[in-house]
């Protein structure tokens, strides 16, 4: 028997085995992908929405010379973060409840944040506030290429991204309401996939890594039917405010 592991996927060491500093998919290559789409600029203030240990605020400042901010609710990245690079401009917070004045910034990053947080419409509310106009948002996650079976993924109650994994479709209808155009969407599945590659090669199957970050009472042969009837994958997603 695994005993269950940290509360958070995320916090936890086994998470960070697997994925380093960066805790999501693709490591830095969709973080160029947006500054490239965006052209985010020298001195651009941007920010990074549930930046975990600021790795993207760091890497946004030294290779781009951008302004760049960070907010996240774990004290625990935070600190660690914090140790790596203390002249970081990180703060502890909520994406719901951003403590930055209105039309302060040229772009947003939720680098695989959006699906974990609880409300995501006023997340994008308090986004669409901060940005300027033609300011741009860029969003990088979970989605089910096949959504009819989201229902199913969110009874499980998992303690991951794949607990909010978004159906496109809603996503781009909400934003649109909400005042932003979509400039692009790109399937990036294949970051997923080297991620799960990856877990299975130094845990030895999904299963283990489940049960050592915390999502002990999970039917695995369930989660494993789910997963692949929803056909789950990773999206880029570019909006601007208009
Ligand atoms: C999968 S990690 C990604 C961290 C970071 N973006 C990265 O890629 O390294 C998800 C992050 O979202 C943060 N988070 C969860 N709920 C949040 C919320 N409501 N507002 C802001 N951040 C949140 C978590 O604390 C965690 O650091």
């Amino acid at each position: 028997m695994f005993s269950c592991g940290s509360n958070s996927v995320y916090e936890s060491e086994h998470m960070r085995n697997v994925t380093g500093d960066t805790i999501r998919p693709g490591g830095f290559d969709l973080t160029d992908r947006a500054v490239h789409i965006c052209n985010f600029k020298n001195n651009h203030r941007v920010l990074d929405v549930g930046c975990g240990m600021g790795t993207t605020v760091a890497y946004l400042k030294m290779r781009y010379n951008l302004d760049s901010v960070g907010i996240d609710p774990s004290k625990k990245l935070l600190k660690e973060g914090k140790v790596k690079n203390p002249n970081l401009n990180l703060y502890e917070g909520w994406g719901e409840k951003l403590p930055f004045k209105n039309c302060e910034m040229e772009g947003v990053f939720c680098e695989c944040t959006l699906s974990l947080m609880e409300d995501k419409d006023m997340v994008m509310k308090e986004i669409y506030r901060v940005l300027k106009d033609k300011g741009y948002l860029a969003i990088s996650d979970v989605y089910a290429r096949e959504p009819r079976y989201i229902n199913e993924l969110n009874e499980l109650n998992l303690k991951s991204c794949l607990r909010g994994i978004h159906h496109v479709e809603v996503l781009k209808e909400k934003l649109i309401e909400r005042g932003f155009e979509i400039r692009s969407f790109e399937d990036h599945t294949n970051y997923l996939k080297e991620l799960m590659v990856n877990i299975i090669f130094q845990y030895g199957s999904m299963n283990v890594f489940w049960n050592k970050t915390g999502n002990c009472n999970i039917d695995s042969n369930e989660l494993k039917r789910i997963l692949s009837k929803s056909k789950v994958g990773y999206f880029l997603l570019i909006a601007q405010k208009t």
